[in-house]
């Protein structure tokens, strides 16, 4: 095949990119990521603040534009993010305890009834783990540790019908204690049936030319605890070609790996915009990662 997404699709998988609203007016932007890639993910837009801008009242402009531009392209959408200690609402970050509960709860239901039946996966909770493979300190994680559980169980009864995931970035080692944090947490939520279907794995690497440690026996190991996984934000410091190739392979070696996500198109279009990590340069022509990747699909 001769993109990236039906490359992926070969092995029943998917390859995708995150969109930013405010470049859908841009052809040459537009142009590679219909072509590309066959799974999108609202790069801020369907993030808290953007999503309930003010308490009760909801807004999916943002949101929609995106999704109504891949879905009429035939792409398919993954939610993010539904809980996070990052982008919140401005009401949002000064809330504690139980009427923050309330407020995570409530979002979760109006975020999710909007998208009810559309989408592909959520992005349920994101980055609630420190370093050390301990609770991250956060105004939700303050409202009880239960928190993570609740919103997936809220999530799950607001659509029963899309792929629940926990989502956080350097848990691709696994020898290092945040893997084993959220792994343990993923093999709680299994054993006490706490719905949860999917991990994703950011995939944000920096420096060096290999990969870390043992990142395909973490997407096995997941994999074993009888969840998907999935890549969700690659981008990769000066786009290593190594890394690329590895990553790719890791996924390929991985049967419940079931897709792909750069976390853009070109390195311009980056958020480490000046460690040109994507597969397209900022003309938007193919790098030598882009190469490496659709070799290894
Ligand atoms: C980033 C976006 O790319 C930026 O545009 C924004 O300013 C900050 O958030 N982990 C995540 C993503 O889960 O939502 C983040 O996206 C990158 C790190």
């Amino acid at each position: 095949a001769s993109t990236l997404g039906a490359a992926a699709a070969q092995s029943g998988r998917y390859f995708g990119t995150a969109i930013a609203g405010s470049k859908l007016g841009d052809s040459n932007y537009t142009t590679i990521a219909a072509r590309e890639f066959n799974m999108i993910t609202a790069e801020n837009e369907m993030k808290p603040d953007a999503t309930e801008p003010q308490r009760g009242q909801f807004s999916f402009s943002a949101g929609d534009q995106i999704y109504n531009w891949a879905t009429q392209r035939g792409l398919k959408v993954r939610g993010h993010t539904l809980a996070w200690h990052s982008q919140q609402p401005g009401w949002m970050q000064n809330m504690s305890g139980s009427a923050l509960r309330q407020a995570m709860i409530d979002h979760i239901n109006g975020v999710m009834a909007h998208y009810r039946g559309k989408l592909a996966a959520w992005d349920v909770v994101n980055e609630a783990f420190n370093e050390d493979g301990s609770r991250r300190q956060s105004n939700l994680q303050g409202t009880g540790n239960d928190w993570i559980e609740v919103a997936f169980r809220t999530a799950r009864a607001a659509d029963p019908s899309v792929k629940l995931c926990y989502n956080d970035y350097n848990i691709e080692n696994w020898s290092y204690g945040k893997t084993q944090g959220v792994y343990r947490m993923i093999q709680d939520f299994k054993s006490r049936g706490v719905p949860i279907d999917c991990v994703g794995l950011q995939t944000h690497f920096t420096g060096g030319s290999s990969l870390p440690g043992n990142f395909q026996t973490t997407l096995s190991s997941f994999a074993a605890l009888g969840v998907d996984v999935a890549l969700t934000e690659v981008d990769v410091t000066n786009a290593s070609t190594s890394q690329y190739a590895g990553l790719t392979q890791a996924c390929m070696n991985v049967s419940r790996c079931i897709g792909i996500t750069v976390w853009g198109v070109r390195d311009n279009d980056s958020w480490r915009s000046g460690e040109s990590p994507l597969l397209f340069n900022s003309g938007g022509g193919a790098k030598a990662a882009y190469s490496s990747v659709l070799n290894v699909l």
